[in-house]
């Protein structure tokens, strides 16, 4: 067999040889490497054709004010780019772009900074694989309903005033029992798992449709995380305050509607519709039974 692939191979080495690169006259297995590179050039060329994938980023710039937002196209040869989208947008900015603006640091899903919404899902971008199927394009806008600074960066400082405004840290009204340390046992650190994990990233406050609506007064599914987050923290000697903080107002709590949004949106896969949840029903086990007479019904429009 491999004697008949021989004659064959040699032929067209041959057939090739009255018809091509003449100036090898002579030379037919050169003429027939010639001839091999000039094909696999062009299959490389049609392959990496294949696997340019087109990207449409959100650009606006506060240099341009009266320039409206635009969708802006980029061609970017996934076989030279890492997996996850933030590569894309590394590449993008180092070879093709540099004036498109997003932030990043850690690029392995920690530090929260590259949140953005990628085809209509708030993720982080170092965290999201690339969607391979190059026939489609792939949509990058910054997070919904925030202002936006520039591109992809949007303006987190009234998501970290309602961070703030829950006191995330350790309140005692006594000293450490040996005067150092304020210990916990296995279970009670525990307890912690599930909240203690969030990097802040925001894609759940800003995926969370009361918080569109209400980004000043409702903290946010975040920071309401973080707010349970504390009230569970065995050390913590504030439980009942941090509960009454969050329950007083009516627009902050009870805003929440349970749609879950948030959850079905975390990258961290962590669940604050259930941390939610779980100081309603604290807090609403803690409230004295009332007299139904003597109490109007409440309907969703006063809450
Ligand atoms: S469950 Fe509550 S906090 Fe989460 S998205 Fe829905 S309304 Fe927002
Ligand atoms: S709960 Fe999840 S989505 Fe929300 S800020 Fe924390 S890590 Fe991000
Ligand atoms: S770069 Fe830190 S979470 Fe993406």
């Amino acid at each position: 067999m491999w004697r008949s692939w021989f004659k064959d191979g040699y032929k067209k080495v041959l057939s090739k040889k009255k018809t091509n690169f003449p100036i090898l006259k002579g030379h037919p297995v050169a003429q027939e490497h010639a001839e091999q590179v000039v094909e696999s050039h062009g299959t490389i060329k049609e392959k990496i054709k294949t696997l340019k994938k087109e990207f449409k980023i959100y650009r606006w710039s506060p240099d341009n004010p009266n320039q409206k937002p635009f969708l802006q196209s980029y061609y970017v040869d996934l076989s030279q780019c890492g997996p996850m989208v933030l590569d894309v947008l590394q590449k993008i900015k180092s070879e093709d772009d540099s004036s498109l603006s997003y932030r990043r640091s850690c690029r392995e899903g920690i530090c929260g900074s590259c949140a953005m919404n990628i085809d209509g899902t708030n993720t982080v971008a170092c965290l999201k694989p690339i969607d391979a199927n190059t026939n489609a394009a792939t949509i990058i806008t910054p997070l919904p309903h925030m202002y936006v600074i520039k591109d992809l960066v949007v303006d987190m400082t009234n998501f970290y005033q309602q961070y703030k405004s829950i006191e995330p840290w350790l309140k005692t009204k006594k000293a450490a029992p040996d005067g150092r340390e304020y210990r916990q046992s296995i279970g009670e650190r525990k307890r912690l798992d599930g909240l203690y994990e969030c990097i802040l990233c925001a894609c759940c406050s800003t995926s969370c449709p009361s918080y569109w609506w209400n980004p000043e007064e409702f903290p946010g599914p975040a920071a309401l995380l973080h707010a349970y987050r504390w009230i569970s923290d065995s050390r913590d000697e504030f439980t009942e305050e941090r509960l009454q903080a969050v329950t007083e107002d009516k627009t902050r709590l009870y805003r929440c509607r349970t749609i879950k949004n948030c959850t079905a949106t975390c990258p961290k896969s962590l669940d604050p519709a259930n941390a939610i949840n779980k100081m309603k029903t604290r807090h609403l086990l803690s409230q004295p039974v009332e007299k139904g007479e003597d109490k109007q019904p409440q309907t969703w429009a006063q809450v």
